[in-house]
């Protein structure tokens, strides 16, 4: 029977795309090296779903390891989500983030083609788009320049793919640009995990009502949007781990190296997500107004009717639930996965 390879699948938004496969019926192998998650999360992927996931503590970097996998398994597709996302770390080490994103995609890749497996789905970002000159953002606008390492290593993954593709036009690659998940699965059995103090507005602003931090940070009120503060789209991971299963549908159309944004088209300001997760939690969140943060722009939202037209995809869920489902998640794991 073929099976969907999910690389990074315990991480949050992999252990939320696991969940939707399974419950639509596909056999799900994951390989993930834990360096950013935690096996617990696949266990309580098993215990949403009532389904077995087949886990490797592998690297993707591994290339025995990796033909292992192909070995046992006969994979119709690979969901490829592994890599190292923390944009302030890249900037710090940047060898870290081109040896792991671009070797260890090379090596997949690689043991892909030697397996026959052409087929890939593709954690890429909004940030390949830089500072767009207007919004909402069409996949059909210039890419770059971006500002860090990080958002390099997806712009240059998306380049290599296309390049895979002119060589050999049985590679079939999906590139979904994700805008900002937030929030968690409806169970709050699964959600977003950071280590230590995070990088992310929604993970923060959770850590703040929870009593861990005592305010929010708010970079940067003087933006030409209008609060001020700067304006992004916020995707419940469910929807997005949804457009997965349509992305991997959509491959089986052949449909060469196309890229789709996964957003909900609508922007936010981070004041509009401080004033909504207070209603999720019930409370007031105190935040400081600060100065800018380096490298942030000022609004960014998608225009999502491609992947509508042509994945059938379209996000339900808007930012009340993207809260509510934040704290349900936070409250029910106040530690994340060390809660247990
Ligand atoms: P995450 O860190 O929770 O998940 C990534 C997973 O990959 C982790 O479980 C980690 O242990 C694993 N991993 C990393 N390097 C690996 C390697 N060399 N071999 C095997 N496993 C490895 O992050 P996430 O938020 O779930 O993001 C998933 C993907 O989506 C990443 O590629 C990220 O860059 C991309 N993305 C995320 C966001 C976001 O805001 N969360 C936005 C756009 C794109
Ligand atoms: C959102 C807004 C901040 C934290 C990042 C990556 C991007 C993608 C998604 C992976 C901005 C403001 C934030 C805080 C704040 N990741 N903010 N106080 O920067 O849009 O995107 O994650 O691909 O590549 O750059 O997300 O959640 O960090 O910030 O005021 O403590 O919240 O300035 O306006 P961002 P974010």
């Amino acid at each position: 029977m073929s099976q969907i390879l999910v690389t990074g699948g315990a991480g949050y938004i992999g252990s939320h795309t696991c969940v939707e496969l399974l419950e639509s019926g596909y056999d799900v192998v994951v390989v993930d090296n834990l360096c950013n998650s935690s096996e617990e999360s696949l266990r309580r992927v098993e215990q949403i779903t009532g389904k077995q996931v087949t886990f490797y503590k592998l690297d993707i970097a591994d290339r025995a390891g990796m033909e292992t996998v192909f070995q046992n398994h006969e994979i119709q597709a690979v969901i490829h989500f592994a890599g190292l996302k923390a944009v302030g770390e890249s900037v710090q080490k940047p060898m870290l983030y081109y040896q792991n994103n671009i070797t260890g995609t090379l090596v997949l890749c690689e043991v892909m083609q030697k397996y026959g497996c052409k087929n890939l789905v593709f954690s890429s970002s909004a940030t390949v788009y830089g500072d767009p000159a207007s919004v909402p953002i069409r996949e059909d606008f210039p890419l770059g320049p971006v500002t860090n390492p990080y958002g390099r290593t997806k712009l240059m993954q998306e380049e290599i793919f296309r390049d895979f593709h002119v060589a050999d036009p049985e590679w079939n690659i999906i590139l979904l640009r994700y805008f900002n998940p937030i929030g968690a699965h409806k169970s709050g059995l699964i959600g977003e995990d950071p280590n230590g103090i995070p990088n992310n507005l929604v993970p923060y602003v959770a850590k703040v009502a929870a009593g861990k931090l005592p305010h929010i940070n708010v970079f940067g009120n003087d933006y030409p949007t209008p609060d001020g503060t700067g304006v992004r789209d916020y995707i419940h991971v469910v929807d997005l781990a949804k457009g997965h299963i349509c992305a991997v549908r959509k491959l089986e159309e052949k449909p060469g190296v196309v890229p789709y944004n996964l957003g909900t088209g609508k922007g936010y300001s981070v004041l509009d997500v401080i004033h909504n997760y207070e209603e999720a939690c019930g409370k007031k969140l105190a935040y400081v107004i600060g100065p800018r943060r380096a490298g942030d722009i000022a609004q960014c939202y998608a225009d999502p009717s491609l992947a509508k037209e042509e994945l059938g995809w379209e996000a339900q869920y808007g930012i009340r639930e993207m809260c509510a489902d934040s704290w349900n998640w936070q409250s029910k794991n106040p530690d994340g996965y060390k809660s247990i």
